[in-house]
């Protein structure tokens, strides 16, 4: 009896042996790993925040995958460690029934269930926005974002690395690219989808709650690749609408006299080549349209917070703040004309 008590107790006390080890030496790394990975876990760019219809399944299904995959290596692991440390002998035990139902019956059984829960999402994900809906045109450009409303009386509204929305209202997107592959995601309000030269791939994307969230492009597209980011605003549908009707209006004629002159020195140094600023002779349309760029929550796609001191900063510096972007440095400008530039630009609101 005290035989078998003993052979009982040997292996309970290597796993408790083995236990405080792993305690004592790995828990501050495993703690401190937890807390870096759980600081992703909020804030204006997560998936497991959601703020929209197709998030709310994703993040559904992250947690039924998180699940799924601690069953799968729950059950590995408990095989692991019963085959060392209890049973240290495989030929005397039925290891092949072990390997079958730990290493192919449960992973099935997991992914399966997993792969039937995932399908039966996409129908309607993959659906197309509702009649009538609101339609985005956005192109993915080295490395910023051309954004087009449609309007059905006029124009359409131009602008740049900023997208509004209503909240409870579906949208579409229809998503084009000017250069490369680029990839278009909102992870607070759902999916992602590539945005590939030559054609058009469209995306549907419902908010739930208010908030300003960010975007990011997904798809390595060249050096600035981490430095294209985006602005998403969702707000009350009334809130949208006033923000629409005043990015539909051309740009306001500075009247004080620093922005005058910054208006000057803007035409002087050829900005207008490559910049529109609606109602006044700046039609280029190889950069962002900056009819309303002051009235923005950021500059260089998501680079800088958006400020006159920042505007300098933009211009002089752009070849170091975002390397290999198009547009040139100006730092051949005067200090007191950067200063007038910064200051109309930023009263373009
Ligand atoms: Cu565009 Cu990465």
């Amino acid at each position: 009896m005290r035989t078998i008590l003993v052979e009982v107790v040997k292996p309970v006390r290597r796993l408790t042996n083995l236990a405080a080890s792993f305690s004592a030496h790995c828990s501050p790394w495993i703690g401190l790993i937890i807390i870096i990975h759980a600081a992703g876990c909020d804030g204006a760019q997560s998936a497991l925040e959601p703020a929209g219809r197709s998030a709310e399944k994703i993040a559904r299904l992250f947690w039924w995958m998180a699940i799924g995959a601690g069953v799968i290596w729950t059950a590995m692991v408990g095989l692991a460690l019963y085959a060392t440390l209890v049973s240290p002998r495989p030929k005397s035990r039925p290891a092949s029934l072990q390997i079958i139902v730990g290493g192919a019956v449960v992973p099935t059984v997991v992914l399966s269930f997993l792969l039937a829960y995932g399908l039966a999402m996409m129908p309607d994900m993959l659906a197309p926005a509702p009649e009538g809906s609101l339609k985005i045109a956005v192109t993915g450009e080295q490395w910023w974002w051309r954004v087009r409303y449609e309007s059905s009386t006029g124009e359409p509204i131009v602008l740049a690395n900023e997208i509004r929305l209503p909240v409870d209202e579906p949208v579409e997107f229809q998503l084009e690219s000017a250069d490369v592959i680029h990839s278009f995601w909102i992870p607070s309000l759902g999916g992602k989808v590539d945005m590939i030269p030559g054609r058009q791939t469209r995306l549907k994307l419902e908010p739930t709650r208010a908030g300003v969230f960010r975007g990011a492009c997904a798809e390595y597209c060249g050096g600035s690749h981490a430095l294209m980011t985006f602005v998403v605003v969702v707000s009350s549908k009334r809130d949208f609408e006033v923000w629409l009707e005043q990015q539909r209006a051309p740009a306001k004629t500075p009247i004080e006299p620093m922005a005058m002159l910054g208006e000057k020195v803007f035409f002087k140094s050829g900005c207008g080549a490559c910049h529109a600023v609606r109602g006044t002779a700046a039609k280029g349309v190889i950069g962002p349209d900056l009819t309303h760029v002051g009235g923005r929550m950021s500059l260089g796609a998501g680079t800088l917070p958006n400020d006159a001191e920042n505007f300098v900063r933009w211009l002089t510096q752009t070849q170091t703040i975002k390397p290999e972007v198009h547009m040139p440095s100006f730092n051949m400008l005067s200090q007191g004309d950067l200063r007038a530039l910064a200051t109309y630009l930023d009263a373009l609101e």
